[in-house]
């Protein structure tokens, strides 16, 4: 029996199989690339390697024109081609959102020629299959290709495998489209909270106008924009690291990073390779080159936190940085140059740490080039109550809260408390508040216990230091005048006053003299008639 001869194109089999593995790697170069044009022009050549197609063009449509995203076996001119919508085959076919097929382009008169010229460089009759692009059922372009003319082309079957390869190049389109959007987004948001961190660290959000934090800004205001290392010194809490913030998003490095570095939290073996980074095989587990915080903050500024804390091994190192703006990475000999402004942080006692000799002198000198105190919360009263302001609003926005204002007694409270925490524990201890807070009014009894003193409960009386000072004498002669038995010369003597001054004040201070004389004592007086029990005198008390 002859074996019958194998014709592709005359086995449906064999044509679907094709179809099938076409579509298999269609799908991979859409799915293989960001880059949507590379993987359209790559559908467009595997369609042209197993289909009898001789050119292809995809469109989409951009602001009411079709615009050429990719062609293959076009010349290059036809990239620059754009259709209107309803304008030509082409144009039908996105207006439309239903394909055309033009089975002779020769004898088809609304055939544009446009891309390519008639005949152009071919000289064989060719077939038009034109499918839209459909996103969520409209046309957002088309998928056109000229075939090669065959009388019996099962068109039908053609038209819908061009349009299952249009569906892939849609959902490739889609998900291009989710993923620029989401980075869109991601921009946006990212302008936004750079800008919104740069409204943080402004001026105006550190709050205060007494004197000391006056003295504060203007440093501020002075340093930012010159490159000079700043040194911040203050209690815990009291604000370094916001000041440092202000000191970077103030100056002209604002647009570039801002890196922190808490010495104190990373141990000695780690720090070297945090602040300078390490090359590859610097130690085990150094798999890879590293960055340290140094190059992070290239052309920004470095906060080096607690720079108290720093092992001195690590301090030669940083006076080296501090020095000369290089440095070696762990592990690597190429020295790495940098531009980074430093601003360093302490609350511990540098003096002592240099004569204990936990902090090299060299490098304090270093540091202390431009000092900024930070004054404690207990030495800037008189910012008390704007940051009380300050919290209660930033606290009631955050937790949904409407809270008005603060008790009398509750600002009393607060403001003759001592605040060893400074102004972290007065924000704690607001939030706190704000949080326990069930009405319209922060009362004394919604601070922390720390705070609680008589005050709270309301039976303390403020009194001046005149009025402090009068009690206090007061019950001195009053002792005074109990020992001596209302005695007025001894109860002097005792007091290592005259008679006349004693006499004076206890008119003064209304005492009742006769309280303190027993009844033997004052007959044994009168008696005696000593001349301070006159009966005037008495009167008089
Ligand atoms: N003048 C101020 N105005 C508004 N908020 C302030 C002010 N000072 C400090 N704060 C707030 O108090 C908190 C503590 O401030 P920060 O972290 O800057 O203190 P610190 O001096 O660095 O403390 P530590 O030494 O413990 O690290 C922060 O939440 C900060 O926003
Ligand atoms: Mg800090």
């Amino acid at each position: 029996m002859p074996v019958p001869k194998f014709d592709p194109d005359s086995s449906n089999d064999s044509r679907d199989a094709r179809r099938m593995s076409t579509l298999l790697e269609a799908s991979q170069a859409l799915s293989g690339t960001l880059n949507l044009k590379a993987g359209m022009s790559r559908v467009l050549t595997i369609l042209m390697r197993h289909h009898g197609v001789v050119r292809g063009m995809i469109t989409l449509l951009r602001e009411g024109e079709l615009h050429v995203e990719a062609i293959e076996g076009f010349e290059d001119r036809a990239r620059s081609v754009r259709y209107k919508l309803g304008e030509g085959i082409t144009g039908k076919v996105a207006e439309s959102g239903k394909p055309i097929v033009v089975p002779r382009v020769s004898r088809e008169p609304t055939f544009l020629h446009r891309a390519a010229k008639r005949g152009d460089g071919l000289r064989q009759e060719l077939s038009f299959v034109c499918v839209p692009i459909m996103l969520q059922r409209t046309a957002v372009g088309t998928l056109g290709v000229d075939l090669r003319f065959k009388a019996e082309r099962d068109f039908d079957s053609s038209v819908k495998f061009f349009g299952i390869v249009s569906s892939m190049i849609a959902q490739a389109i889609n998900v291009q489209r989710m993923v620029e959007e989401e980075r869109r987004r991601l921009l946006d948001e990212n302008t936004h909270l750079r800008q919104e961190l740069r409204e943080r660290y402004d001026f105006s959000n550190i709050i205060g106008t007494s004197g000391p934090t006056r003295l504060m800004y203007e440093q501020v205001a002075q340093v930012a924009q010159t490159n000079t290392t700043v040194l911040i010194r203050g209690e815990s809490g009291t604000g370094k690291e916001l000041i440092a913030h202000a000191i970077h998003y103030n100056s002209l490095r604002a647009k570039k990073p801002f890196v922190k570095v808490s010495c104190a939290a990373l141990p000695d073996t780690l720090i070297e390779s945090e602040l300078f980074g390490y090359e590859k095989g610097a130690f085990t587990g150094a798999t890879a080159r590293k960055k340290g915080r140094f190059e992070l903050a290239e052309g920004g500024t470095l906060f080096l936190d607690e720079i108290g804390d720093i092992n001195l091994s690590t301090q030669v190192k940083l006076l080296r940085v501090l020095q000369e703006r290089e440095f070696e990475r762990v592990g690597g000999t190429d020295t790495v140059k940098v531009n980074v402004r430093m601003i360093a942080a302490t609350n511990k006692d540098m003096e002592k740490g240099m004569l204990e000799g936990t902090f090299r002198e060299d490098l304090y000198y270093r540091l202390n080039v431009f000092t900024i105190f930070v004054p404690p919360l207990r030495d800037r009263k008189a910012d008390l109550l704007l940051l009380a302001d300050h919290f209660l609003e930033k606290f009631s926005r955050e937790h949904g809260k409407v809270i008005k204002r603060i008790s009398t007694p509750a600002i009393d409270m607060l403001m003759s408390y001592h605040w060893p925490g400074n102004v972290r524990e007065m924000e704690n201890a607001l939030e706190r508040a704000i949080l326990v807070c069930d009405g319209a009014v922060i009362h004394a009894h919604h601070l922390p216990p720390s705070l609680q003193t008589a005050d709270a409960s309301g039976t303390v009386t403020h009194v001046s230091l005149g009025d402090a000072v009068a009690a206090y004498e007061r019950d001195l002669i009053q002792d005074a005048l109990k020992t001596t038995r209302g005695n007025r010369a001894k109860a002097a003597r005792l007091l290592d006053t005259t008679e006349r001054i004693l006499n004076y004040k206890v008119r003064g201070y209304h005492i009742d003299v006769r309280r303190f004389k027993t009844p033997e004592v004052s007959r044994r007086m009168v008696a005696e008639r000593q001349p301070e029990s006159t009966p005037t005198e008495v009167a008089s008390d």
